[in-house]
């Protein structure tokens, strides 16, 4: 690992730092470290009248289920403090329409893809596995368990070391042994650790953390919730300490485990903040509502952000932030020994 020598200065308008900006997520490289994050960018058309969407590490597309689904009722969306609430519930064409138009027109595009598959039922995930594994150009799936298992009283499939497991060995055993496979997570748990290593026991080559975290908004004039589905996923800058603990949580007891760290990522020093907890690349989501760029700007801001920390490659920073303190590095004042010692 290169020892960084950490300095303040910000680097000012110099041109673009020769750092390595290379991401690994088990097999799959990439030439940034920056993502979509799933269902923040569709599959990325609306995105490319903004920038090449190849010069992302990966286009991560919204959930597909099997069939084509409208989603939960209107209003679907609030906004909070510092991020917003959504209840979208996983609308979408269906698994044989994403084939057609979207990875389609992704693979002509020439974009990496990792493909996000959502179900009601393990049998469901272990289907969609089946199909995308006659497809070309998928380089990673992303599997998100955080649904209702309609065949246990609608417990979130994440939420018990079990059940997520069950899902991430089906996908696994039912896809093309080549191609990555990472459990999305949940931060609404209260031993996500435990989950973690139940879902790379059942052989998750990655993880990605974290998905959005439950919250409820009461509009204060109707003086009813907000959203029609009462509930919805809270995202945005307000999540991000949640997502930098959780990755921080998992790297502690998975040292080697590849991580896609989102959550609340609106700048360089955002996605450095998580790659220093364990993140060995970073999505972006509600951010891009705002600025359809900021996935460009955040590379760039990133790579300048590293350089002059001192880093030559981005897997080195990697993790950085579990190293011991350097205690030379750290002026200490002495404390004055009180006279009653
Ligand atoms: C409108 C919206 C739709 C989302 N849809 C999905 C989805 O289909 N699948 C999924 O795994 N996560 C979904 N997410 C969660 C994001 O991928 C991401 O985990 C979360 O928003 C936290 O990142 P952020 O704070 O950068 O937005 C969605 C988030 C938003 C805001």
């Amino acid at each position: 690992m290169t020892r960084a020598v950490v300095r303040f200065d910000t680097g000012g308008d110099l041109p673009a730092p020769n750092v390595d900006m290379t991401a690994t997520l088990s097999t799959f490289e990439m030439p940034s470290p920056i993502l979509t994050a799933s269902g923040c960018a569709a599959a990325g058309r609306e995105l490319d009248q903004f920038f090449d969407v190849t010069r992302l590490g990966a286009m991560v597309t919204k959930s597909i289920m099997m069939e084509p689904r409208s989603g939960r009722a209107t209003p679907r969306i609030a906004e909070t403090p510092s991020g917003m609430l959504n209840s979208i519930g996983l609308q979408g064409p269906g698994v044989h329409a994403f084939l057609e138009q979207d990875l389609a027109w992704l693979r002509e595009r020439g974009a990496r893809v990792i493909v996000s598959i959502a179900g009601g039922t393990t049998q469901e995930y272990e289907d969609l596995a089946k199909i995308l594994r006659t497809q070309e150009g998928i380089d990673a799936i992303e599997v998100n368990i955080s649904c209702p298992n309609v065949a246990d009283r609608g417990q979130v499939f994440a939420c018990r070391a079990d059940s997520a497991a069950g899902v991430v060995a089906s996908v696994r055993r039912s896809s093309d042994p080549s191609i990555p496979i990472l459990a999305k997570l949940s931060p609404d748990v209260t031993d996500l650790a435990t989950i973690a290593v139940a879902c790379e026991r059942a052989g998750a080559d990655g993880l990605t953390l974290i998905n959005t975290t439950l919250g409820v908004v009461v509009d204060t004039d109707t003086m009813r919730p907000a959203l029609a589905g009462i509930t919805g996923g809270l995202s945005g800058p307000a999540i991000k300490p949640i997502a930098v603990r959780c990755i921080w949580q998992v790297r502690e007891v998975l040292p080697d485990i590849p991580i896609l760290g989102v959550g609340g990522v609106r700048s360089g020093l955002d996605a450095l903040e998580l790659i220093l907890a364990g993140a060995n690349a970073v999505s972006v989501g509600t951010t891009v509502f705002r600025d359809p760029s900021a996935p460009l700007r955040i590379h760039s801001d990133l790579a300048v952000a590293l350089a002059d920390r001192g880093f030559e490659r981005l897997s080195d920073a990697v993790s950085f932030a579990h190293r011991e303190p350097d205690l030379d590095a750290v002026e200490v004042d002495e404390p004055e020994v009180p006279e009653w010692l």
